[in-house]
């Protein structure tokens, strides 16, 4: 008798208890929604003829944050703010990947940045992303997420979707820009030393030789992602795919003297 008293209240202690956890996240989010000083960043895909004057600057932020909400080191804010002063006539857009808000009372580090009227923080949304290019399949089956190194493979791949889609500027978060990007040709990347080429900076026009280019990589990666080595992907394959693009061997042999199409 004492015994089913006993676990016949379970199911009541346990329905009570989903209950109350419910409330809670229910509460944190009304609280999260209500609170005004929670910015909300808009979707990169909300307007994307703000790209149209090719005049982009893009970072990627991909450290993952289980609450959503954006982050950002002194490092990454300078570099940021680096590429705002020097190139006024630009857009800065910092993409942060799932990453949506922040509080606007509790950041030491983003709101100096909104300062600057060509600044965008933008979020980015994996699961829509892709569609329609080649590599929607590859985030379909949430490679990506799966990948032995989430964080810097999804920098890896968004760098070169983001160019593909949209053409621009791609760059590391490290990076610190000392002049305006007006003074460069189109379409180039930085190299370290001779033997690849780096893929912390990249210019890519959304027309074009850029575009091929951009599509050249896309494609590789839609078929050669391989989530289990570091540098697998993109250092590798855009070397790779220069020496193709350019019908060089060598990394010296892509500068503008030897091919005026990608330098
Ligand atoms: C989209 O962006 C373009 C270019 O920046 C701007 O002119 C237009 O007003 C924007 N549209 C919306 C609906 O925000
Ligand atoms: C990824 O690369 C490693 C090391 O080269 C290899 O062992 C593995 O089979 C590759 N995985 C895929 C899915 O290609
Ligand atoms: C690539 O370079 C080789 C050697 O210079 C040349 O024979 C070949 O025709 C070139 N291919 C293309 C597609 O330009």
């Amino acid at each position: 008798m004492a015994i089913s008293r006993l676990n016949g209240k379970h199911p009541v202690i346990i329905t009570g208890f989903l209950a109350f956890v419910l409330l809670y996240f229910t509460y944190l989010n009304i609280q999260k929604l209500a609170d005004p000083n929670i910015v909300h960043l808009p979707n990169v895909q909300h307007n994307e003829s703000e790209f149209s004057s090719g005049k982009n600057i893009f970072f990627i932020l991909s450290t993952l944050s289980p609450r959503g909400e954006i982050k950002l080191t002194a490092r990454q804010a300078c570099s940021i703010e680096s590429a705002a002063r020097t190139n006024p006539d630009w857009k800065i857009f910092p993409l942060f990947v799932t990453a949506s808000w922040f509080n606007a009372l509790n950041n030491e580090f983003i709101s100096p940045l909104l300062r600057y009227e060509n600044i965008h923080l933008r979020t980015v949304d994996l699961a829509t992303f892709a569609l329609g290019t080649p590599l929607e399949d590859l985030f379909a089956r949430h490679a990506l997420q799966k990948s032995s190194y989430p964080v810097e493979h999804t920098s890896d791949v968004l760098r070169l979707l983001v160019l593909y889609k949209y053409g621009g500027t791609y760059l590391d978060t490290d990076v610190v820009v000392r002049k305006s990007f007006d003074l460069l040709q189109p379409n180039f990347l930085g190299s370290e030393g001779h033997g690849y080429v780096a893929n912390g900076v990249i210019n890519l026009q959304a027309t074009g030789d850029g575009h091929r280019f951009a599509e050249a990589c896309i494609n590789d990666l839609a078929q050669n992602f391989n989530g289990t080595v570091w540098a697998a992907n993109v250092p590798f394959l855009v070397t790779r795919n220069l020496r193709r693009f350019c019908n060089v061997s060598k990394v010296a042999s892509m500068s503008p003297g030897s091919d005026r199409r990608v330098r």
